[in-house]
């Protein structure tokens, strides 16, 4: 039997003085002043044991996994032919690349880069009736938890310095893959991207992706098949052009963030979170990437 709060601890404790823990992002002006010396993992199993480490109950952004978020809320509700206006293949580029959304005729790679979470931001914009309420509240049913909210300075803080989305949504608009108004959908886009969880609320949010479609409440949020093909674009996109490391590494599903949290799962085991706001040059939480890999290499559980 695994001793998982001793596992845990063990990679927090090897870490967590280590100088070379990258930067922290800074194109967003608000997550500039977020100390990099933050370093927290929370780790649930689906039969309800759970462990944390460090500051795995400090609220911080959690930027770039909500796009899973959405994707799952979009697939929930809108027939299969979302898949009609993106893809599914990783990109192999950062995840605010432009040049093959133009070449690609304004269909983006998938719905983890900023162009493909656009397209996703526009259909639940046309969906929903309260937009950016709808989804927070979807958030918080999904883990239970209506203490959730959005940090309404980092969306704003984006929105003031978001010139490359700005420029992928206008794209998108050009090719005609965007229904609404750039503006509506770049402020949910901001908006999604500005809420703030813990490391122990995320892994609750992703337990539905482990569990065939069931959130902690055990509902039905999504399809087994749903789930399947989310868990499936999240190995080969999570990462951006770093995806490939990060099968490589780790082997497990997950979803990063410029916020500098990281949330990955094991299908029918459990999902695990790691939050230290430093980047590697890839843009993913450095110290993160290394605790899951540690993670995975210690207790030998991950997909292959
Ligand atoms: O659109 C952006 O640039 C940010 N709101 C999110 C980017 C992000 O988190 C990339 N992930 N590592």
């Amino acid at each position: 039997m695994i001793d998982y709060q001793n596992v845990i601890d063990t990679i927090h404790e090897n870490l967590r003085d280590e100088v070379n823990r990258g930067l922290v992002a800074s194109y967003i002006p608000e997550l500039a002043n977020i100390d990099v010396q933050n370093f927290g993992i929370h780790l649930r199993f689906l039969d309800g044991q759970t462990y944390g480490t460090g500051d795995w109950n400090k609220k911080f952004s959690i930027q770039s996994i909500s796009k899973v978020l959405t994707l799952a809320m979009a697939l929930s509700r809108y027939p299969e032919d979302l898949w009609q206006r993106v893809d599914v293949e990783p990109s192999g580029n950062p995840f605010n690349h432009l040049s093959l959304l133009e070449l690609e005729n304004g269909i983006p790679r998938n719905p983890l880069i900023n162009a493909g979470a656009l397209v996703i931001a526009d259909i639940l914009v046309s969906l929903l009736e309260n937009p950016k309420e709808d989804f927070l509240n979807y958030v918080r049913a999904v883990v239970d938890d209506s203490t959730i909210v959005f940090n309404l300075e980092v969306a704003r803080s984006e929105r003031l310095t978001g010139y490359n989305n700005y420029a992928a949504a206008n794209l998108l608009k050009a090719y005609g893959n965007l229904t609404n108004d750039v503006d509506d959908v770049l402020d949910f886009y901001f908006h999604q991207c500005a809420i703030e969880m813990t490391c122990e609320q995320l892994t609750k949010a992703f337990l539905m992706f482990a569990n065939h479609g069931k959130c902690c409440l055990k509902t039905n949020q999504l399809s087994p098949s749903q789930a399947k093909r989310i868990n499936a674009i999240m190995l080969t996109c999570g990462f951006y052009d770093e995806a490939g490391e990060f099968a490589f590494e780790v082997g497990l599903p997950g979803k990063s963030g410029v916020g500098g949290g990281i949330v990955a799962l094991l299908p029918n085991h459990f999902t695990i979170s790691v939050w230290s706001p430093g980047l590697n040059m890839k843009g993913n939480s450095l110290l993160g990437m290394k605790a899951l890999e540690d993670f995975t290499s210690m207790t030998k559980l991950s997909i292959f």
